[in-house]
C-alpha cells in the first residue's frame, strides 16, 4: 500500500471508533438518565407529611387499613364514602378504617379547607407534592410509606380509588378465610399488559420512560390489597426501581423486583374495575367496583342496609 492509503484507511478507521464511542456512551446516559432521578423525587424532597391521620395503630392495631386516592375537589366522594363503606367499622371483631391520600395545590383555600377537614375527620394523608394525574405514583408511595412508618401493625391494606364500591365485610371474610399473613398481594391481575406507544392514548407511555415490550404482573390501581409487609418491601425498593407514572405498574415492578407474585382472592371474580350494574345480591358477593359517583353510592349502601342475606341464596 501507499503511505496515502495506509493513512486514509488508519484515518477511517478512527472515525469509525470514535463514533462508536459517541454511540456508545449516548446509549449508556440514555438508558441510565430515567433511572437515576428516581430517588430524590420520593424521599428526600417531600419528607415531611402534612397531615397525619387520627389513629394509633400501636394501642389499637386494624386488621384493615384501605387508603383512598383523592383530590381537592372531590369533598363530595369523601363524604359519600365516610358515610358508607369508609366508615370505621369491626367486621367479625376485626377493626377496619378508611384514609384519604392527597397531595399539595397551589390554591390557597383549597389547602386551608383540607387541614380543616383533617381535623374535623382524621383521616387524611398529605404531603407536599403536586396533586395531579400524573403523580399517582408519588401518592401511593406516600400511602406505603405510611403504612410502614406509622401502620406496620395493621394486618392488610387495600389501595383504592374516590369513584369506587368497596365491599369492606366481604373482603374482611375472603382475606380471614384466605388466612395468609405475609407477602401477600391481591386484586384483578394483570398479568400480560403492554405498554401504549400511541401518543394520543391516556395512558400512552414513551421508550424513554420504560423501554420494555411488556409490563410485570400487577393489580389494577382501581383496587388491590395486601399484607402490610409487603407496603414495607415496596417502600423499600422504590428507590431502586424505575419510576413510571403508572402507579399499578409501579407497583408491579416493585412487586417483580421483591419476587412477589400477585395472586388471586377468591375462586370467583370480586374485583370489577370495568364496572358492573348495581344489584343487592350481586353487590353482596364482590369486594371492588369501579365507576360509583358518591350519589350512587349513598343509594347502593342503602339498598345493601335494607336488604337481607338470606333472599340472595336462591340466586
Ligand atoms: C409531581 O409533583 C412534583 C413535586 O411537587 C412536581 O415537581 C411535578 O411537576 C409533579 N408532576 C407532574 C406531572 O405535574
Ligand atoms: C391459618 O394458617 C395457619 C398456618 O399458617 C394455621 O395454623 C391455621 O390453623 C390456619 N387458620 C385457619 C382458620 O385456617
Ligand atoms: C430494605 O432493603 C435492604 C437491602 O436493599 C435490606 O437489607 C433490608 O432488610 C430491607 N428492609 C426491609 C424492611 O425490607
Amino acid at each position: 500500500m501507499f503511505p496515502y492509503q495506509q493513512k486514509m484507511a488508519f484515518l477511517k478507521m478512527k472515525l469509525i471508533y470514535t463514533c462508536l464511542l459517541v454511540v456508545g456512551a449516548l446509549c449508556l446516559y440514555f438508558s441510565m438518565a430515567p433511572f437515576e432521578e428516581v430517588p430524590f423525587i420520593f424521599k428526600k424532597k417531600h419528607g415531611e407529611f402534612l397531615q397525619l391521620p387520627d389513629i394509633d395503630c400501636r394501642q389499637n392495631p386494624p386488621f384493615l387499613v384501605l387508603l383512598v386516592t383523592s383530590s381537592h375537589k372531590q369533598v363530595a366522594a369523601r363524604m359519600a364514602i365516610r358515610k358508607t363503606w369508609g366508615r370505621e367499622t369491626m367486621v367479625r371483631g376485626k377493626h377496619v378504617r378508611a384514609f384519604f391520600l392527597l397531595g399539595a395545590t397551589a390554591s390557597m383555600e383549597e389547602m386551608t379547607a383540607v387541614t380543616q377537614e383533617s381535623q374535623q375527620h382524621g383521616d387524611i394523608i398529605q404531603k407536599d407534592f403536586k396533586d395531579v394525574y400524573f403523580n399517582l405514583t408519588l401518592k401511593t408511595m406516600m400511602g406505603m410509606e405510611w403504612v410502614h412508618h406509622f401502620c406496620p401493625q395493621a394486618s392488610f391494606v387495600m389501595k383504592t380509588d374516590s369513584d369506587m364500591f368497596v365491599n369492606v365485610h366481604y373482603l374482611t371474610e375472603l382475606l380471614l378465610k384466605k388466612n395468609r399473613t405475609t407477602r401477600f398481594f391481591t386484586g384483578y391481575l394483570k398479568l400480560n399488559e403492554f405498554p401504549i406507544r400511541n401518543k394520543l392514548n391516556k395512558w400512552f407511555v414513551s421508550k424513554f420512560e420504560y423501554p420494555w415490550d411488556k409490563y410485570p404482573p400487577f393489580c389494577s390501581g382501581t383496587g388491590y390489597v395486601f399484607s402490610s409487609d409487603v407496603a414495607s418491601e415496596v417502600y423499600n425498593v422504590s428507590e431502586s426501581v424505575p419510576f413510571i407514572k403508572l402507579e399499578d405498574v409501579f407497583v408491579g415492578l416493585c412487586l417483580a423486583k421483591l419476587k412477589i407474585k400477585p395472586e388471586e382472592l377468591h375462586s370467583q371474580r370480586t374485583f370489577f374495575p370495568e364496572g358492573l350494574r348495581f344489584s343487592t345480591c350481586r353487590f353482596r358477593k364482590i369486594v371492588a367496583c369501579h365507576f360509583v359517583t358518591p350519589k350512587e353510592l349513598l343509594t347502593y349502601w342503602q339498598a345493601l342496609e335494607g336488604s337481607r342475606e338470606e333472599d340472595c341464596l336462591s340466586v
